[in-house]
């Protein structure tokens, strides 16, 4: 089958010139840039090469960005006071902290820390239930970066068969979620996981697939119906000693063999990946203009 390639970057790059245009109409009109602040704890390289993306994304789109760095052995209490600090700053419409954390700082502490209003992540319990009933609230990048590019490529989803892969926080619950519900996907979802014992057979049956579990090549031709939609979330770095800087990035997806059964498949880089923090943008312009809280 000939299939057609999603171009995440290209379709982030489109959007982040939309609200580059936008944040100069504000600024025109005497309101102020929007403001991002991240929270980078550690030298992890994932997580480093996202912070760096992401506050070069700012500056694309006219933004403000501001980044906070803490050592591996920043304390609970210096990240909470830190976070503390932003949720005060008059200036700062939005912020992160970068995750994963050292495993001795409670995630989940920090994450309920964050006022809601200023949660651009859309990771606080309020921004995800409002999200899980259908409120106006921040959305978590990386679903909604999925959904953006799903409608950007005008591909139906209203009573498709969505298989899942993936039950995270961050990506397989929340796009559970939003592919089920009416003004989103309006999907028929089944969400897979480590423990599912009927995994490829709920894969074969299905008309999209998105894969965020985190197992290089884990979809394989076998598993994929003829004319599927594949959308690949993974992004885990392999050795590759013929890159200069020794890893590649390796999706869920088993592309070379994959991606003649598909309509439509995102490619690992420069698919989910880009989406992800042009969402990021999406939602800190939100923060800027007050778009759902006041
Ligand atoms: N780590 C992986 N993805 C994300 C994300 O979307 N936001 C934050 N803060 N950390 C992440």
């Amino acid at each position: 089958m000939e299939y057609n390639l999603i171009d995440g970057k290209a379709t982030a790059t489109a959007i982040k010139k939309e609200i580059a245009e936008e944040v100069k109409k504000i600024v025109a009109s005497g309101g102020k840039k929007p403001h991002l602040a991240a929270v980078l704890v550690g030298h992890d390289g994932g997580s480093e090469t996202y912070v760096k993306n992401k506050v070069l994304s700012c500056e694309q789109c006219g933004f403000k960005s501001t980044l906070i760095r803490f050592e591996e052995n920043v304390t609970e209490e210096e990240l909470l006071a830190c976070v503390y600090k932003l949720n005060e700053e008059e200036d700062i419409d939005g912020f992160i902290v970068q995750l994963p954390l050292p495993k001795h700082i409670d995630e989940q502490k920090i994450i309920m820390a964050v006022d809601y209003k200023k949660d651009v992540d859309g990771f606080h319990p309020i921004n995800v239930g409002r999200m899980a009933i259908g409120l106006p609230c921040f959305i978590s990048a990386t679903p909604l970066g999925i959904l953006t590019l799903l409608q950007h490529y005008k591909i139906e989803t209203s009573g498709k068969k969505c298989v899942i892969l993936g039950r995270s926080n961050i990506v397989g619950k929340p796009m559970a979620q939003l592919m089920m519900q009416k003004q989103y996907g309006d999907a028929t979802v089944t969400v897979c996981h480590s423990h599912s014992a009927t995994l490829k057979e709920e894969c074969r049956e299905a008309d999209i697939i998105i894969a965020a579990i985190g197992r290089p090549e884990f979809v394989t031709a076998d598993m994929v119906k003829e004319g599927a939609v594949v959308i690949d979330v993974g992004t885990t770095r392999v050795e590759d000693a013929t890159r200069k800087q020794g890893f590649r990035l390796c999706g869920d997806v088993k592309f070379d063999e994959v991606a003649s059964r598909c309509s439509y498949i995102t490619p690992v880089p420069g698919g989910v990946g880009p989406m992800t923090i042009c969402s990021l943008m999406k939602n800190t312009l939100a923060a800027g203009k007050k778009e759902f809280y006041k």
